[in-house]
């Protein structure tokens, strides 16, 4: 097996590395408005319940919306809404209605009045499972109490973000449950 030469990384950097899953857009609602974000920062941290850790900077205006309504809608694109996943994650709902700004469809939820975003293929609704974040360390639990799926396609192709304006889109499938049954993860 191949050995690595490594040299000395940027700390600031690593994350670039320890890119989590898909970029996700982040819907809300408070007040008679919605909103959305783009974001990379989240990671699974639970089975059931089913808890999503995020991490919202409190400059955002999401971060005001889901502090005050506990909610949030996690929808996962598909790479085909590149374009919108940046001018979302570039902008402020603050004085935008991304909804509109980006031709995207807001559809309302079951459990949560955050709407659910009909161009992607997946759309989580969540709680707020834990109390309202610390601004100092802005990182949400969410306990995801609703799940939307796409049945088609089966395998979507995701975007992935490595920071600096560059993204990887999800590749080829290895399947090895034939070789090491009994995975749990
Ligand atoms: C690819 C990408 C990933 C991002 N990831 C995050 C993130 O994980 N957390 C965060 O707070 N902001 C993240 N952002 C920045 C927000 O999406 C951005 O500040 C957005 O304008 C916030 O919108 P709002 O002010 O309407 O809430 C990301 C932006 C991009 C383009």
């Amino acid at each position: 097996m191949k050995h690595y030469r490594k040299h000395d990384y940027d700390l600031a950097q690593i994350r670039r590395l320890l890119e989590p899953g898909p970029v996700v857009l982040v819907s809300s609602a408070h007040g008679g408005r919605t909103n959305i974000m783009t974001m990379g920062w989240h990671m699974m941290i639970g089975f059931t319940p089913a808890l999503v850790g995020c991490y919202i900077d409190p400059a955002n205006h999401s971060y005001d919306m889901v502090v005050a309504s506990g909610e949030c809608v996690i929808n996962i694109p598909t790479a085909d809404l590149l374009e919108q996943v940046i001018g979302i994650g570039n902008c402020s709902g603050s004085d935008t209605d991304k909804f509109a700004r980006f031709g995207l469809t807001a559809r309302p939820g079951v459990e949560v009045a955050a709407p659910l975003v009909a161009e992607c293929y997946a759309s989580f609704e969540c709680r707020l499972a834990d109390a309202t974040p610390n601004p100092n360390a802005p990182l949400f639990v969410w306990q995801v109490v609703r799940a939307h799926v796409a049945a088609v396609p089966k395998l979507p192709e995701t975007l992935h973000y490595r920071g600096d304006g560059q993204f990887m889109i999800s590749g080829r499938e290895i399947d090895t449950r034939s070789r090491y049954p009994g995975q749990t993860r």
